[in-house]
């Protein structure tokens, strides 16, 4: 799927823990373009956060390890950089923020010197340029007061106001990309859609393109370009945001879904509970890791289903597919 245009473009990525067996991430290629928005949905457990660190470099390395594949930023490999060259990128020309702020925050510093640090690294601004940022940065996440808040320590922030400054410093460079990993699903009701609103506001605002990993199908169906789903670490149907809520293919999207195709099922908004559990890795099925849970499992589904196209841009990894043909002849028998 070579795609001249794109910003990211993700080839066979695998990723697995030193001495494991199997894969947790498992040739896993999409492609992200400029100012557009990626989001991947699966159940906790399928490999989305590693997706998510190792585009950034940020995976911990051990346990786990990159081996194979290919991540491009506007053309430049990036596996195989050095930490440094990586940490040069970083808060730079691609940036992540994550559920937890305090994954990214560091407590013992204010969020003003945090922001500020980030603007003098990478853009080489002098200490009041780049204060002067960081404020910039502070008002435009709707941080109040937020002269005083330059000063504040993040254990002095609310969560919601926390995540605000997360946000602020990802963002104070203008990154290219930006990957949240589950960004609100710590936050109250209120608040979570507030967050994801600053985000996408800021998203249009910059031409950022993001990479959304969420639960949320209806934040999905709000924000998202395009849709990759992961199961047990690997993209089993991915396409546009409209082929994947109309015309999902994929048994488990559509387990997901809570719905069959064509059945018209009501869509909930978080993803929908399936019966059984993510294969371990260790114990993980050589041939459809779905296979367990799939009420549509033949005998041939011993082999692993390659991801091809059933439409443009529409690909889907399943013997069956498209699945509304058997559906069909199943209620007609
Ligand atoms: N540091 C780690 N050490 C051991 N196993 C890990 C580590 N990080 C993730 N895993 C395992 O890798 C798999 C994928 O995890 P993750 O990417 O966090 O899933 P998701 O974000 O989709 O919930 C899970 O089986 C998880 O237990
Ligand atoms: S390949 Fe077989 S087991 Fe896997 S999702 Fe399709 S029908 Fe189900
Ligand atoms: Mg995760």
């Amino acid at each position: 799927m070579p795609d001249h245009d794109a910003l990211l473009e993700v080839a066979g990525l695998s990723i697995r823990l030193a001495g494991g067996e199997g894969n947790l991430v498992d040739d896993v290629g999409f492609a992200v373009g400029r100012g557009e928005t990626l989001c991947i949905v699966g159940e906790s457990g399928c490999g989305k956060s590693l997706t998510g660190l190792s585009l950034m470099g940020l995976l911990p390395t051990p346990p786990a390890e990159v081996t194979g594949g290919s991540v491009r930023l506007d053309g430049r490999e990036l596996l195989g950089l050095s930490q440094a060259a990586l940490a040069d990128l970083r808060g730079d020309r691609m940036a992540m923020i994550f559920q937890e702020p305090m994954t990214a925050l560091n407590p013992a510093f204010t969020i003003g010197d945090q922001i500020a640090e980030g603007v003098a690294r990478h853009r080489g601004a002098d200490r009041r340029a780049a204060r002067a940022r960081a404020l910039e940065m502070l008002e435009k996440v709707g941080i109040p007061a937020a002269a005083t808040r330059l000063d504040a320590y993040p254990h002095q922030l609310s969560g919601g106001m926390r995540q605000r400054a997360m946000i602020a410093m990802a963002l104070a460079n203008d990154p290219q990309l930006l990957i949240a990993d589950e960004p609100t699903t710590a936050l109250d009701v209120t608040i979570q859609a507030q967050v994801l609103e600053l985000i996408r506001t800021l998203q249009r605002e910059t031409g950022t393109a993001l990479i959304l990993i969420t639960h949320d199908l209806g934040v999905v169906a709000e924000v998202a370009d395009r849709v990759a789903v992961m199961y047990a670490g690997r993209i089993v149907e991915s396409g546009p945001v409209g082929a994947i809520f109309d015309d999902p293919q994929h048994p488990y999207t559509i387990g997901l879904m809570g719905s069959l195709p064509g059945l018209g099922g009501a869509q909930g908004a978080r993803l929908a509970t399936i019966p059984g559990m993510v294969p371990p890795p260790e114990a993980m099925p050589a041939g459809c890791r779905f296979a367990e849970r799939c009420p549509f499992a033949i005998t041939r589904c011993a082999e692993a289903p390659a991801l091809r196209a059933l439409a443009p841009g529409h690909r889907v990894a399943c013997h069956r597919a498209p699945l509304e043909e058997h559906v069909a002849a199943e209620d007609a028998a």
